[in-house]
């Protein structure tokens, strides 16, 4: 651990301290002190990279049923749904926060074939009853699934399952950065006592640094005894800048195509 790391120590452990004890708390608390998003906005994995966006669409185009409606699972604000409905019937985007979802409806004035809800993707009988409401569906999963523990990522693979039915695909793009949670966030640009503004927002709503979801995971969590793999690997995702050196933060990230069998 490099002296600076140390320097972060302090802050780290008295964020921890305070943290709700249900995580989907803290993010709901992390989402109502949003002001902007985007580039140079506050949310840290909201790049709104052209690069990122034209590759999930790519992905999507060449891998998923198009005339199927799409589920965007853990939205935040919404810019891969409305992104997403381009290849799609229409676009739902759910996620824990209700002040996520404000935003999304906020940053989707005037799109038609887009709609969103607050919903725990982990809860029991989601993707069933998604699934009564909607038929198959495809799905869309970025950075959620290195967020929660094994037990959520286990219902939420459950509930993909029900929602895709035998007709959906589901595109998973999660990060893979090696290391320990004081590196990612060293990584992220924190130092000493300087912390980047979008990454302190997480710290100080009570989120804890994400854990990775590689090749390791997505064997754990969607065996190909279970799981169809229609492509996977590495991938990158483009988060807001972070230093003052690089228009965008390139995190190092992992990508799977897959269909349940
Ligand atoms: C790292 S953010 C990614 C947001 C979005 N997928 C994107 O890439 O812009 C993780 C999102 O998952 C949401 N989330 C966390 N736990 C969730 C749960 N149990 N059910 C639904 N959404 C959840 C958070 O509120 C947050 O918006």
């Amino acid at each position: 651990m490099s002296w600076r790391s140390v320097l972060l120590l302090p802050m780290l452990i008295r964020n921890d301290r305070r943290a709700p004890r249900d995580e989907r708390v803290a993010w709901d608390r992390y989402w109502a002190g949003v002001r902007r998003t985007g580039a140079g906005g506050d949310v840290l994995w909201d790049g709104a990279s052209a690069r990122e966006l034209a590759w999930v669409l790519d992905t999507a185009r060449r891998c998923f049923d198009r005339t199927l409606p799409l589920v965007d699972i853990g939205c935040g604000n919404g810019r891969y749904t409305r992104a997403l409905a381009e290849v799609a019937s229409t676009a739902l985007g759910i996620d824990v926060s209700q002040n996520a979802i404000a935003h999304a409806w906020r940053e989707s004035e005037g799109r038609v074939r887009v709609a969103y809800r607050t919903l725990d993707v982990t809860a029991p009988e989601v993707g069933a009853s998604l699934a009564r409401e909607l038929g198959d569906a495809n799905a869309f999963v970025r950075g959620v699934l290195h967020v929660l523990d094994d037990a959520r990522r286990l219902s939420l693979v459950e509930n993909l399952r029900a929602l895709l039915g035998s007709r959906g695909t589901v595109l998973l793009v999660e990060t893979v950065f090696r290391g320990s949670k004081l590196d990612y966030i060293e990584f992220l640009g924190a130092g000493g006592i300087h912390i980047p503004a979008p990454l302190r927002r997480l710290i100080e709503a009570g989120l804890q640094p994400p854990s990775h979801f590689g090749r390791a995971e997505l064997d754990r969590f969607f065996p190909v005894d279970r799981w169809e793999r229609l492509e996977s690997g590495p991938a990158v995702l483009d988060a807001v800048a972070t230093r003052a050196d690089a228009p965008l933060t390139a995190i190092p990230g992992f990508y799977a195509v897959l269909r349940p069998r």
